[in-house]
């Protein structure tokens, strides 16, 4: 794709500097909440492969519960755009909450059996809000496409089921977790930690390499790849979840069998931190899989 100059929009009227671009190919949409790093940045370049990247800066106050981080959650627009002119973006919508929000907030969009459990379990309306501002961002920027972070497996799930359910014709993409070099998935909440949480926080994606190994060697009983993980995690402050479950509609086999997410959630420090694997089991081989669509592009 042609370089594209960056530029900044922060209300629904500025969108209309997109409908020049439309006719060059598709949109591509990858919504973030800032505080950009590496993970962001790969999904900015899958994004600006496949067409006319646009990104969305937003900290969405409605997928935050009362004793989350929103109020301090990083906001650092100016870094992020300095981060950003280094790649073909064609522009960063950076809405104040009163452009995408009214006073009072009146529909919210409810997940369905995918929103449950998991985060859905411990952040009861996180889902609610995230699939609320992914529809008013899908409504204002009309993509034809939009990519999510797998590392947000259950998240990228909903907005799957949103999608198919409400007949909006966005394809969908969930682009690869990337990771530090000892294993740690990129997060902007890895910010929060110390560096000896830095440490402990490396249990969430031993407890799952431990997990896929099990699984390598012919364990599917999920109960003994719960307990597993569950094991390694207790290094972390709090543990909220380790969980194996069917993709994509997250049902509980006792029975590992066809593509499974395996899911983990810790508290460490400040920090609740999420990751997970999504796998396929198949003639008994083990093999890293996708959530979304047909994996054509992921
Ligand atoms: O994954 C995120 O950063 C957010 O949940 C999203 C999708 C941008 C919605 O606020």
């Amino acid at each position: 794709m042609e370089r594209a100059e960056l530029e900044l929009w922060h209300t629904r009227k500025d969108l209309k500097n997109l409908d020049s671009l439309r006719s060059k190919g598709p949109i591509v949409l990858v919504p973030t909440m800032g505080a950009l790093h590496q993970g962001h940045l790969s999904l900015v370049e899958r994004a600006s492969e496949l067409g006319t990247a646009v990104v969305t800066i937003f900290v969405n106050p409605t997928q935050f519960g009362p004793n989350e981080d929103f109020d301090s959650y990083p906001r650092t627009l100016d870094r992020d755009l300095e981060l950003l002119k280094d790649y073909p973006v064609a522009g960063v919508f950076a809405p104040e909450v009163s452009e995408i929000y009214g006073a009072p907030q009146g529909v919210m969009v409810q997940p369905g059996h995918r929103g449950m459990g998991l985060c859905g379990g411990s952040r009861p309306d996180h889902f609610s809000g995230v699939l609320t501002v992914v529809a008013k961002l899908f409504g204002l920027v009309q993509p034809d496409i939009a990519i999510f972070g797998r590392k947000d497996a259950q998240q990228c799930l909903v907005i799957g089921q949103m999608v198919e359910d409400l007949k909006m014709n966005i394809e969908l993409i969930d682009a690869p977790t990337l990771r530090e070099s000892d294993g740690l998935a990129m997060s902007s909440r890895n910010r929060y930690l110390s560096n000896e949480q830095r440490q402990q926080a490396l249990c969430l994606s031993q407890a799952l390499n431990k997990a896929k190994d099990l699984l390598v060697k012919g364990c599917c009983q999920r109960k003994e790849i719960v307990g597993t993980m569950e094991e390694i995690l207790q290094t972390a402050d709090a543990l909220d979840y380790a969980e194996v479950r069917q993709v994509p509609n997250l049902e509980i086999e006792e029975t590992l069998t066809g593509k499974i997410l395996l899911a983990v959630a810790a508290k460490v420090g400040p920090a609740r931190l999420i990751d997970n694997l999504v796998l396929e089991l198949k003639n008994n081989q083990v093999a890293d899989s996708y959530l979304l669509g047909t994996g054509r592009k992921s």
